[in-house]
């Protein structure tokens, strides 16, 4: 038995790499990014034109309560537009969503019905061509806004014209798996909101994702050949030299699928890997503080897991070889997955990992609708 092979030093190394350049990161936003001001020109008083996009596809349970959460915002009513794009729902959304709209004749909602399900791109590249409003809100319907003022509050930041796109931060609205979603969410948020304030953030949320109309006019749309419609347009706003931002107050709660979590968190992560491949590629031109941001994201979600992954395949070929250090660090590695961060941690890098190899084979544009339960 030896205590130590050179196995483990080169497994320790790229430990070392895996765990320190996203925490050197996470500490340079907190420390650097997130106590900048904004500055930004806002205005509380702003009130564009909006129109909020609700797309559906089978979402009978839950598209009244979105509804009425959308009905509740503080906005006047003759600058506000919905349109409900559904799908070929089969679950009878589209008969809900019409007597819901009966019910509240005071509110401009329009219900326009695809008669194929070609995925949520498709359908909102459909219901684009109906929107009247100067800015798009798109939200999924099973997340709601926090706040009565969450589309002012949108608005408010949308007031300054080198903004081009707000996004909101997360909450779960059940604490996931082994509280996994919650921890997840609050070290993410924090990246989110310090990219914001440094200059523009590459990772955008559906539940809450807002866009100037003349820039989605100048992109042709959102993408339908990549699964992140969010954060790709976001992006590309960005990258022809608007921010797109995440600002501090502007929260949204969304469902947490329990049964099949494990398949949502993949399908996410393949959105956001088709993303970050799309976008790279592209060779950004354009302002220093993104770029930089656009590649450590890239870096963390497209590289980084990988890393770990072959630290760890070293240490079993590293104990064959009789390595009693090889031994401890798997060991030691496994038994602190009992401490939340790190295996929130731990779990997010299977996912990226099971997400490229998923890629492989389907893309997941058009996906299946998982129970909220
Ligand atoms: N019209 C239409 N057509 N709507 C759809 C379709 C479709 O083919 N597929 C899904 N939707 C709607 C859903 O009804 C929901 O309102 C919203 O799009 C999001 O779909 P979910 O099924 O809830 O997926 P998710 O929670 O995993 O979606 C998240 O990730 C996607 C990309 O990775 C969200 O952040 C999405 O906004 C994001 O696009
Ligand atoms: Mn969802």
């Amino acid at each position: 038995m030896k205590l130590i092979t050179t196995l483990d030093i080169v497994a320790l190394a790229l430990a070392a790499i895996h765990f320190g350049v996203p925490l050197t990161y996470y500490y340079w936003c907190k420390k650097k990014w997130l106590p900048r001001p904004w500055n930004l020109k806002t205005d509380p008083n702003y009130r564009p034109r909006v129109t909020i996009i609700v797309p559906t596809y089978n979402e009978a349970k839950l598209i009244e309560k979105k509804l009425d959460n959308i009905y509740e915002q503080e906005y006047p009513r003759d600058k506000l537009e919905v349109i409900v794009i559904d799908s070929a729902s089969t679950d009878g959304t589209p008969e809900k969503v019409k007597q819901w709209a009966s019910r509240h004749p005071d509110l401009n909602l329009k219900l326009i019905q695809e008669p194929e399900r070609r995925g949520k791109a498709h359908a909102l590249n459909t219901a684009l061509k109906h929107v009247t409003g100067d800015i798009v809100i798109i939200t999924d319907v099973d997340a709601w806004w926090s706040s009565k003022n969450t589309l002012a509050e949108t608005a408010k930041w949308l007031a300054d014209p080198s903004v081009g796109a707000v996004s909101c931060l997360k909450k779960p609205a059940t604490p996931g798996l082994a509280g996994i979603e919650e921890g997840y969410r609050q070290y993410y948020n924090t990246l989110r909101l310090a990219e914001s304030k440094a200059w523009t953030t590459p990772i955008f949320h559906g539940e809450l994702a807002a866009f100037k109309k003349n820039l989605l006019n100048k992109l042709g749309g959102f993408p339908t050949h990549i699964g992140a419609d969010d954060s790709h347009t976001a992006t590309r706003i960005a990258l022809i030299g608007y921010r797109a931002i995440i600002p501090e107050n502007i929260l949204c709660i969304e469902i947490v699928p329990q049964k099949s979590y494990h398949t949502w968190r993949i399908r996410r992560a393949q959105h956001l890997i088709q993303h970050f491949i799309k976008t790279v590629t592209i060779k950004p031109k354009t302002l220093k503080p993104f770029k930089s941001i656009l590649y450590m994201e890239a870096l963390l979600h497209l590289i980084n897991p990988w890393i770990l992954l072959a630290a760890i395949l070293l240490l079993p070929i590293s104990i064959v070889m009789g390595s009693l250090l090889a031994v401890i660090i798997l060991m030691l590695g496994t038994a602190l997955l009992i401490y939340g961060p790190y295996r929130t941690w731990a779990t997010a890098q299977l996912y990226l990992i099971a997400a490229v190899v998923r890629n492989l084979y389907t893309k997941e544009l058009v996906w299946e609708k998982l129970s909220s339960t």
